[in-house]
């Protein structure tokens, strides 16, 4: 862990605080750094509705997204786990989607921590590029 990575934690650690998780009590904080230098942030917003929860690496990338940022380079997430958390199958999609050549910092409260990238949390995953192949050949090509 990096200098840069340590503050990008703490970021998330902050966030934390922000979660809205009256059902789960499972408050989880996050932290993205976009190219320009800029963190954003995000924390879990849960829904009376459940399956409407957002969570906080979702809300921090769309957060950073909307303002304008094209390239991800740093996602850092924070939980009360056993072990360094790792992001749920919904936001590694995203992540996949929107910071494919991210880095992703996981950390729990006691210090125990795990640095994968995205695509290193996505193999084989579903992307962008598959529709493009595919729009491609389906214009082009025979059907
Ligand atoms: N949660 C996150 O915010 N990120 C994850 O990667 C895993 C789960 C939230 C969703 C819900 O509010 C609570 O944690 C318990 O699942």
């Amino acid at each position: 862990m990096t200098a840069g990575d340590d503050a990008l934690l703490a970021a998330a650690l902050e966030a934390r605080k922000h979660a809205r998780a009256p059902y789960s009590e499972f408050p989880v904080g996050a932290a993205v750094l976009g190219k320009s230098g800029r963190i954003y942030t995000g924390s879990n917003v849960e829904s009376s509705s459940y399956g409407l929860t957002l969570c906080a690496e979702r809300l921090a990338l769309c957060f950073a997204l909307h303002q304008g940022e094209t390239e991800i380079t740093h996602i850092a997430v924070v939980a009360d786990t056993e072990g360094a958390p790792g992001p749920c199958g919904a936001c590694r999609q995203i992540m996949f989607d929107y910071a494919p050549d991210s880095v992703v910092l996981m950390a729990n409260l006691r210090g125990d921590q795990r640095v994968a990238t995205t695509r290193e949390l996505m193999p084989w995953g579903f992307g962008p590029g598959d529709l493009a192949a595919y729009n491609t050949r389906r214009q082009k090509g025979p059907k």
